[in-house]
């Protein structure tokens, strides 16, 4: 007979959609939740992990060294309410034998692709543009040649990064628009070239192939400004660029360059390299908001019912796997 098992303390740096929560709760364990609707500051965060067994914390939550000390020894699990965990420390994590968990789940992943490719539309068909336009009361009349688009089919889409994510965004992309594939990543994703006719490209050639460019790579140290000056040189420039992963994959910096000087046709961006902030340097960049064909949302790509409810349980379900000594479910790798 197992004994009864033992009741462990959660503290969760925000609340959020709750089914995860109450799974916690109904295993009997005792969750804490900051209690404001705001970002825990850090000195809070630094006081209220004192004694807890399992830390839910937000992908804003930078969780390092000076978190797992504040903590004590006890803590055995970070269960990262995001897919990314570039906020957590890795390496630090697993000098102290603690787990660290995402949330790929196939909720989370179908929203982010679905919000990729309302971003690949809205650019295509000029959709943010021409909703300001009409908003504006400048419509007078229609026109045969007012905010010509292009369709996507026929089109070519390069993913960079072909995981989870990107691999949604591919069906949608070959299945739902038949548009064509090409992509890059590190390994083969044979799924893609068997299902899709995706062909693997070194970087440079998807760039130069490519009508359309998503990126679906994780934030490492190899993946910080992977796009920059020397890919938007290789970029066709009636190309358009679509990052819903991190910011500082993409140089910004060179974007806005890319777009003065109509290097490429267009971007749009969830993310940010400066996020909270949408432009890193005011005086430089703050132009980003300005440009017609840029789209800006603010990193909502996974934010659906489906989602967060996904994150939610996936989150509590690789705490409850490792108090109870199981493996996690969805270990950050
Ligand atoms: C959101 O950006 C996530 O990583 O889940
Ligand atoms: C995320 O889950 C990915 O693999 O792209």
């Amino acid at each position: 007979m197992p004994s009864p098992s033992k009741k462990f303390f959660v503290f969760v740096t925000r609340r959020f959609a709750d089914s995860g929560i109450k799974a916690l709760q109904k295993a009997g364990h005792r969750v804490e939740i900051y209690e404001k609707d705001e970002n825990i500051p850090r000195t809070e965060l630094l006081k209220r992990v004192k004694g807890c067994d399992a830390l839910l914390p937000l992908l804003t939550d930078r969780i390092d060294a000076e978190v797992f000390e504040a903590a004590g020894p006890q803590l055995k699990i970070i269960a990262n309410y995001a897919v990314g965990f570039d906020n957590v420390d890795l390496v630090e994590a697993r000098k102290r034998g603690i787990v660290v968990t995402n949330t790929p789940s196939d909720a989370v992943n179908e929203s982010v692709a679905e919000h990729a490719f309302a971003l690949l539309l809205a650019l295509a068909h000029r959709i943010s543009e021409a909703d300001q336009f009409a908003k504006a009361g400048k419509y007078t009349g229609w026109s045969p040649t007012q905010f010509i688009g292009t369709d996507v089919r026929g089109k070519t889409l390069g993913l960079i990064g072909a995981g989870r994510i990107g691999s949604m965004m591919a069906k949608k992309a070959v299945q739902g628009f038949d548009m064509k594939l090409v992509y890059a990543d590190a390994h083969e994703n044979l799924l893609l070239e068997r299902d899709y006719g995706a062909a693997r490209l070194p970087i440079t050639k998807l760039l130069q192939q490519s009508d359309y460019v998503s990126l679906h790579v994780p934030l490492l140290p190899s993946t910080r400004h992977l796009i920059s000056t020397a890919e938007f040189s290789s970029m066709k420039k009636t190309a358009f660029l679509i990052n819903t992963s991190r910011g500082p994959v993409v140089d910004e910096k060179a974007l806005l360059r890319a777009l003065k000087t109509k290097r490429i046709a267009g971007a749009a961006l969830d993310v940010f390299e400066c996020e909270p902030a949408i432009d890193c340097d005011l005086t430089d960049t703050l132009e980003l908001r300005t440009f017609l064909n840029v789209i800006l949302t603010p990193h909502i790509a996974s934010a659906t019912i489906e989602a967060r409810e996904a994150m939610s349980m996936v989150a509590a379900q690789n705490i409850l796997a490792i108090f109870e000594g199981k493996p996690a479910l969805t270990p950050a790798k």
